[in-house]
């Protein structure tokens, strides 16, 4: 599945975001939700991010797709600055560039029939009435809706149903790039199985780059040719979808792929890896901000932020002790 990616179709260099949050105790404080964060999504590529609750995943999606400003760092799309596009460009990237949420169902206008929702973005584009027609049709037929669905309201399908209106409505912008922010998570898992199986049809017939965003390591490798692992607001590892899973070099990574039912990593031997809740990000561990739940944490993980190193095979870890416990290069 992994190919050569050679031009980025999106990519992103130092990306600084931050909230203002409100504490009871402290007043008003600044929560880092990403810390200098860069990746490249390659032409057709599928990319998938992953990582607990709260580490940015949804934050680096929005900030990816222009939704959301990050305070300093730069999103280029085919290799200009976003902000340095002309108005054309702008609207064609705006345009190419599509979001998918959790729940469809708050980016659906509720008094909105389906049919003319997935149609908006087709007469937006200024596409005669014919072909809208013909569009609509295909993109219901493409993600398995009926035709006599396009006359009802968002509120009369099933969660499943409604992420199928959700992606199609994404495809008829005509995207190059599809970004998923837990497309799946909220659904059964027979119903997941299918909207999968409707992504990767998807990323083959209209030739896509996606950003997947899932806390779902089986998801992701089963959608993704890499995969990044995140941990609070930064990347710790990145790699090849099944290299990250034969052979990881973070030991975070490796307590995610050892809590999966049914997966144990050679390290592991079938133990419990993950062990603590993970920090509040408005209070960062020193160093590696995974030090105070590694359990091979040494004296240079609590005093020195680790590097984002390269390894062969486009697979990058930040861990001071990845040669030692995984091998070297
Ligand atoms: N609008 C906001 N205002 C304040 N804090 C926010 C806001 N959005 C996110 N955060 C905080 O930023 C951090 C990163 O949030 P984000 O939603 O990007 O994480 P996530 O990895 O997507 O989490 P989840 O898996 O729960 O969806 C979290 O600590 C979150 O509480
Ligand atoms: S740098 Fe140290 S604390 Fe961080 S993951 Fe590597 S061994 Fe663990
Ligand atoms: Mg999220």
């Amino acid at each position: 599945m992994l190919m050569t990616h050679n031009h980025p179709i999106l990519s992103a260099v130092d990306l600084t975001k931050t909230y203002q949050v409100s504490t009871g105790t402290h007043g008003r404080r600044r929560l880092t939700a990403l810390d200098r964060v860069s990746l490249q999504l390659g032409s057709g590529e599928t990319v998938g991010i992953a990582g607990e609750s709260g580490c940015g995943k949804s934050t680096l999606a929005k900030v990816l797709a222009g939704l959301l400003m990050a305070d300093s760092g730069t999103v280029f799309y085919k290799g200009t600055p976003v902000a340095e596009l002309n108005s054309v460009e702008a609207r064609l990237f705006r345009r190419s560039t599509q979001m998918i949420f959790q729940d469809p169902f708050s980016s659906l206008n509720p008094r909105m029939r389906i049919g003319d929702s997935i149609r908006e973005p087709l007469i937006i584009a200024g596409l005669p009435p014919e072909i809208q027609q013909r569009e609509l049709e295909r993109h219901m037929a493409a993600v398995g809706l009926p035709m006599d669905a396009s006359n009802r309201f968002p509120d009369e399908f099933s969660g499943g149903q409604r992420q199928r209106i959700g992606i199609a409505r994404a495809l008829a912008a005509s995207p190059s790039i599809l970004i998923a922010d837990e497309p799946v998570s909220s659904l059964d898992i027979s119903i997941q199985a299918q909207i999968i199986n409707i992504l990767l049809e998807m990323k083959r017939e209209f030739t896509l780059s996606m950003v997947i965003v899932s806390h779902n390591l089986l998801v992701l490798r089963h959608l993704c040719d890499r995969i990044i692992i995140m941990y609070l607001g930064t990347i710790v590892e990145s790699g090849p979808a099944e290299k990250l899973f034969q052979s990881c070099r973070h030991p975070y990574t490796e307590a995610l792929i050892a809590a999966i039912p049914g997966i144990h990593t050679a390290m592991s031997g079938g133990r419990e890896l993950l062990q603590d809740d993970i920090p509040s990000p408005l209070d960062l561990p020193s160093g590696c901000r995974f030090h105070p739940r590694c359990r091979h944490a040494a004296h240079i993980c609590r005093t020195t932020p680790p590097v984002l190193t390269e390894y062969p095979g486009h697979h990058s870890t930040a861990c001071h002790r990845s040669e030692e416990l995984y091998g070297v290069r």
